[in-house]
């Protein structure tokens, strides 16, 4: 197999001279880039990735490291940021932490004796590895859910208002007795959107009732469990604000077993915008979370960070918006 060392040698230059033709670096003449590439192109020659990071001290890979590759809501942002990287010829390491600590734990000690030039986090949940692993030195941009550190770039958005108008949109419509399925409370984006569900109710001088606050896991199994929790009540809400699409998912399959019709006995509002949304009935009401883009700004910033990783940090907040459908919108107005 021809090797870099073999290059050089028809050449007559060094290994390295090689090297930085391979990469484009301007510090070669004309003549012996020519040269080299001629003798490249003679003999078929690959570069050798391992071979190459080792000259570089560059591995051209990046990781992300999230939950649940399933959740189409997360499988998007991916998308975006593997489109971000590969455009600037990284490779992108895709890890799922299953919302277990010790999962993300052991996955980020891989990436880091792989020596993957940066990490995207989407965390397990509010206390995650990033303190405590020493990853102070990998470039980290944090996606998504927040994390209490100084190491790192973030890529957020802006759940409380989010949450807010959701609630908002059930309150216009005339509903007061409103329930919510809340996602983990040890999870930035669930606390964040729980709070702004209390903000709404609070703001129009509305009482929430415990009996009607569950709190789910974001899956959409908890939804399904949470609403048939709720069925057993001796009362019901008129609407339920659930904290993610798949959890609002599991509770209108939980309603629809009851045979109470959405959504005229009960409005349902979900959370992200995932496209399966659009595939039920009646269509989901739902707050889209500019997914794809937190994603492709993620990417994008992280590059940047490995190679400025001196310039200050930064906290980039998107906003998501409201697409209503007919999971909310009364057929008659709620005699409420
Ligand atoms: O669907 C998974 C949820 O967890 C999303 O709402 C996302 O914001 C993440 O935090």
């Amino acid at each position: 197999m021809t090797t870099i060392y073999d290059i050089a040698k028809f050449a007559g230059v060094s290994p390295a001279t090689v090297s930085r033709v391979l990469n484009g670096k301007e510090s070669v003449s004309e003549e012996t880039k020519q040269k080299v590439l001629q003798i490249v192109e003679d003999m078929n020659y690959i570069p050798n990735a391992a071979a190459r990071s080792l000259v570089e001290k560059k591995s051209w890979a990046v990781a992300l490291l999230l939950p649940d590759i399933s959740n189409p809501f997360f499988a998007t942002i991916a998308r975006g940021i593997d489109d971000a990287v590969s455009d600037k010829g990284y490779s992108l390491i895709i890890c799922n932490s299953d919302d277990s600590l010790y999962k993300e734990r052991k996955h980020i000690n891989i990436l880091r004796k792989r020596r993957v030039d940066g990490i995207i986090l989407i965390a397990s949940r509010n206390k995650s590895s990033v303190g405590d692993l020493g990853i102070k030195n990998t470039p980290l941009v944090i996606v998504d859910r927040h994390q209490d550190t100084d190491h790192a770039d973030f890529v957020l958005a802006d759940n409380l208002n989010g949450a807010r108008v959701a609630t908002k949109h059930l309150i216009s419509l005339g509903h007061k007795e409103i329930g919510t399925v809340t996602g983990p409370q040890n999870i930035s984006t669930g606390a964040e959107r729980f709070q702004g569900f209390k903000d709404a109710m609070s703001e129009a001088d509305l009482q929430i009732d415990e009996q009607f606050i569950f709190e789910g896991d974001f899956r959409e199994k908890s939804g399904y469990q949470m609403a048939k929790k709720m069925l057993k009540g001796s009362r019901l809400p008129t609407a339920i604000f659930a904290a993610n699409d798949l959890m609002a998912l599991g509770v209108m399959t939980a309603l629809k077993e009851a045979n109470i019709q959405i959504p005229n006995d009960m409005a349902i509002v979900g959370y992200d915008g995932i496209v399966e949304t659009n595939y039920v009935v009646p269509q989901l009401t739902t707050i889209v979370q500019p997914n794809y883009e937190m994603g492709q700004v993620a990417g994008e910033h992280l590059i940047w960070r490995i190679g400025n990783p001196e310039e200050p940090r930064q906290k980039i907040v998107l906003s998501p918006r409201i697409s209503i459908k007919n999971s909310s919108v009364m057929k008659q107005r709620a005699q409420i």
